[in-house]
């Protein structure tokens, strides 16, 4: 009699400390562990550098400087893949820069900063272009995607896709610019 009772005791016990175990487990889960989505901004910040002539001929150098910060949330290492920031000008693209692979440490934000090379040949190719010359502005845009692991004690993996886009307005007589990015995530 006496050992049946405490065996009764003993389950009973050990039943609360499993449950109150997997309830820590489940909050650390959602609150620490949980994957949260990286974020990354690419900005356009100004151009590196623009030569522009109508005569003799039409000539075009342009190169367009970016800001990326890419901000890792979690608790744990996110790794991305070979990712680059692409310009676009009339829908075409016009350009990019490469972001090699890398990690970013665990809540940490990583800062590059890197200049796009327009392929001037696409841009004076385009049907916009004399058009836009005339107006003094050539409208662009730029995009980032990147995508990922974020790498939870190594039994998570989760994919995380991220996108961002500007708009910069290049005015070519002036030599100057101005960009707009409306998805601006904060970082
Ligand atoms: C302008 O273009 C013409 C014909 O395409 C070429 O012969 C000439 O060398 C070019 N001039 C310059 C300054 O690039
Ligand atoms: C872009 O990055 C460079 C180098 O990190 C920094 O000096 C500059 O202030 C940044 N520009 C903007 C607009 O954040
Ligand atoms: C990433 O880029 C680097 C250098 O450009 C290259 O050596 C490497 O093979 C690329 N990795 C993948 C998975 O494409
Ligand atoms: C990276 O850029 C962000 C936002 O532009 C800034 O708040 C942060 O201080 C920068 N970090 C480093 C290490 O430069
Ligand atoms: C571009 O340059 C012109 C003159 O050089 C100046 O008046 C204008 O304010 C500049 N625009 C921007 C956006 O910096």
């Amino acid at each position: 009699m006496e050992t049946k009772k405490s065996l009764k005791i003993c389950c009973a016990v050990t039943s609360i400390l499993l449950l109150l175990l997997v309830i820590t487990l489940l909050i650390l889960y959602f609150t620490v562990l949980k994957p949260k989505k990286p974020a990354v901004v690419a900005t356009p910040v100004g151009l590196d550098h623009i030569d522009f002539s109508l005569r003799p001929n039409v000539s075009l150098t342009l190169s367009i400087r970016m800001n990326i910060s890419i901000k890792n949330p979690n608790y744990a290492g996110f790794k991305y893949e070979n990712s680059s920031a692409s310009i676009f000008y009339g829908g075409d693209f016009v350009g990019e820069t490469p972001i090699e692979a890398g990690v970013i440490h665990a809540r940490s934000i990583k800062n590059i900063s890197t200049v796009v090379n327009i392929i001037a040949n696409k841009v004076i190719g385009n049907p916009k272009f004399f058009p836009d010359v005339f107006k003094g502005s050539l409208n662009m845009n730029s995009e980032m995607g990147m995508e990922g692991k974020v790498i939870l004690l190594g039994i998570f993996k989760l994919h995380a896709k991220t996108h961002s886009t500007c708009d910069i307005a290049i005015f070519v007589w002036q030599g100057n610019s101005t960009e707009n990015c409306n998805s601006k995530i904060e970082l």
